[in-house]
């Protein structure tokens, strides 16, 4: 790539980074292109090479070229951009080593690469940053000329399910964007930490600890916590649902009920979570139990999932004290007043116009003096300010909380922290539909991967052959299990609702992970059975790629780390898998034109390095997309 740039441009890599913003010709082969058709395209129009760079943007498929530019994007007064586009098509170079003529239609120029360039670029860029390749370290620094100055600090808070409740699907999908969002900022080189936000406060873990008391079984509660607490959880509740309805009856009928409600389960399980806010040790003690015991399960199925947290916080860690100075504050600024004994936020008052009224009118402290989820996250977030100084927090949470989450920014801003709130962002999602179990209607997670897992399973067995190569089938099974329903969940856009369909995703036929993993495994079976070393690879001639299918893949390769960085601003898990998929397409169509094992030597190691090659991206796509790539299965 150095030779090249001096050659070309007359330039070393250092100074074409230099002359252009976020430009890194070393690590991106689309910055070394863009910066050279920059240069040639200012001297034929005069315009300012920097006013060239950023409107030189990459197209939807090959056919359409390699890069494109609309020629009003640089803004020439005076002349039409049709004929503008006409003019400098006809000025450039016959010669230009990178780029052929480009194909001029309306005012669109479409430049298509010279294959040989590209091919000799990007396939050793690949073999060197390997499992690097698509990263981009700069692009979270503070100061992008001085690493010195450190990283930016990323928070992403995901997942975070509820003790004692289902994990239900908006928690499943929090968690597989959520993860895949912390995986994208960590390889733009940003600090990330990753907090799970568990559900584990209020008056309904008082009546769990009661339904502990009543029908727990220590053995159960180790053995498996969370479906045990679900359980007991689900106990209560009836009970105490019956119970309300014979107060309710006797009320009517007349009779004094003073004595049966205030023993009833109710309130013994607001009694018990008062003892729980006044830090009562026992209380704190046997509920820490629930909680870790939870948490140790969770982790388990976070690991499956190739998912890991820093920190999990939950509203049980945001302390009385902390909202109460928070309140007070809000009182004092007048963001909340009283109403009817409770305290309210009545944003009409305080936001002018539509805003006002579209964010409502939340409760902050209840009659009683709680506080609720909303209070909570308040508090939270200014705690996690102060503890991380995060230069930006992502919250991944369903789109039916939006209205939470701008109640919660507005509130932050009105208290005066209009900075704070502007590094806040809500990432939501919409909803699965027609997910169930065979168990019934619960949807745990674990439930899920196992029934997704024994379908991967049958399937493999099908193929006697393979199936015995493969050496852990029952993990590759749960590999490709979760890769399915991972798969299924990004395939569009997030706000999108879809419908879990088990056949679909776990089906070879069409875009779904197991057709991904099928693609990656293909490619590992190909290098073993060719035999050949990396340094084999790394010396082949690879002049020799000149096919029109070789150089395709070559230049969708080129594309990677445009397309990571183009997810930094969509933040979709589909901008990853359209890209992937194609690159599958691209591969599945040029095994028969491109024979590895079987072809003469020479030609047979330049066709392993491209598929090599193509395997690294594969398997980088993947893991940025939290899935485990196999080499069998
Ligand atoms: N536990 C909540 C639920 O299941 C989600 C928490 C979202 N995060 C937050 N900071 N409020 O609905």
């Amino acid at each position: 790539m150095e030779q090249l740039a001096q050659k070309v441009d007359g330039m070393s890599l250092d100074a074409i980074a230099d002359k252009y913003p976020n430009c890194h010709p070393e690590i991106n082969p689309f910055d070394f292109y863009r910066a050279h058709l920059s240069n040639v395209l200012a001297d034929i129009s005069g315009v300012d090479p920097k006013i060239i760079y950023p409107a030189l943007s990459w197209t939807s498929s090959l056919d359409k070229g390699d890069l494109i530019l609309a020629a009003p994007a640089l803004r020439v007064k005076g002349q039409k951009p049709d004929e503008l586009a006409k003019q400098w098509g006809e000025k450039f170079p016959d010669n230009d080593p990178l780029f052929v003529k480009p194909t001029v239609s309306n005012y669109f120029m479409a430049f298509y690469a010279r294959p040989a360039p590209i091919v000799e670029t990007v396939i050793p860029m690949i073999q060197k940053s390997g499992a690097n390749f698509g990263n981009n370290k700069f692009l979270g620094l503070k100061d992008p000329k001085d690493p010195s100055k450190g990283q930016k600090r990323m928070i992403v808070e995901f997942s975070s399910p509820n003790i004692a409740k289902p994990f239900h699907a908006g928690h499943l999908r929090s968690t597989i964007i959520g993860g895949f969002l912390a995986n994208l900022y960590q390889g733009a080189g940003w600090d990330v930490i990753r907090i799970n936000y568990l559900g584990d406060w209020g008056k309904q873990y008082g009546l769990l600890a009661l339904a502990f008391e009543k029908y727990g079984d220590e053995e159960a509660l180790k053995k498996d916590p969370i479906n045990h607490l679900f359980q007991l959880y689900v106990r209560i509740n009836t009970e105490m649902t019956a119970e309300k309805e014979q107060i309710e009856k006797r009320k009517q009928d007349g009779e004094d009920v003073t004595e049966l409600e205030a023993n009833s389960l109710d309130e013994q399980a607001r009694r018990y979570f008062k003892k729980m806010t006044d830090r009562d040790p026992d209380a704190l003690a046997q509920w820490k139990r629930f909680r870790d015991l939870s948490i140790t399960r969770y982790k388990e199925t976070y690991a499956r999932l190739n998912i890991h947290f820093d920190e999990y916080s939950g509203e049980s860690q945001v302390s009385e004290e902390a909202m109460e100075k928070v309140g007070k504050e809000m009182e004092e600024k007048k963001i909340c007043k009283e109403d009817k004994g409770a305290m309210i936020v009545d944003f009409q008052e305080l936001v002018p116009g539509k805003e006002g009224k579209r964010l409502e009118k939340p409760i902050i402290r209840k009659r009683d003096g709680t506080a609720l989820y909303l209070t909570r996250d308040i508090s939270e977030l200014l705690g996690r300010y102060e503890k991380y100084k995060f230069d930006q927090m992502i919250y991944v949470v369903a789109s039916a909380q939006d209205l939470h989450l701008r109640q919660l920014f507005k509130i932050i801003e009105l208290l005066g922290h209009k900075d704070i709130a502007a590094k806040c962002q809500h990432v939501n999602f919409g909803l699965v539909l027609g997910m169930s179990t065979r168990k019934g209607t619960v949807k745990f997670l674990d439930d899920i991967l196992r029934d997704v897992a024994d379908k991967m399973h049958e399937t493999m067995k099908k193929n006697e052959t393979k199936y015995s190569q493969v050496e852990n089938p029952e993990a590759t099974a749960d590999i490709l299990g979760i890769s399915s329903v991972m798969a299924q969940d990004m395939t569009g856009k997030r706000i999108n609702n879809y419908t879990f369909n088990m056949d679909a995703m776990t089906s070879f036929e069409g875009d779904t992970g197991p057709y991904l993993q099928y693609a990656h495994a293909r490619v590992s079976s190909i290098r073993r059975r060719a035999n050949l070393s990396d340094e084999e690879l790394a010396t082949a001639d690879l002049s020799l790629l000149t096919e029109p299918h070789a150089v395709n893949i070559v230049r969708l390769l080129a594309l990677w780390p445009d397309t990571v960085q183009n997810t930094l601003r969509t933040l979709e898990p589909t901008t990853v898998l359209t890209y992937l998929f194609r690159m599958t397409h691209a591969l599945s169509s040029s095994y028969d034109q491109l024979q590895v094992v079987g072809s003469e030597r020479e030609l047979m190691k330049a066709r392993m390095a491209l598929y090599d090659a193509a395997h690294t991206v594969l398997g980088n796509g993947m893991r940025l997309l939290g899935l485990s790539p196999v080499e069998r299965m």
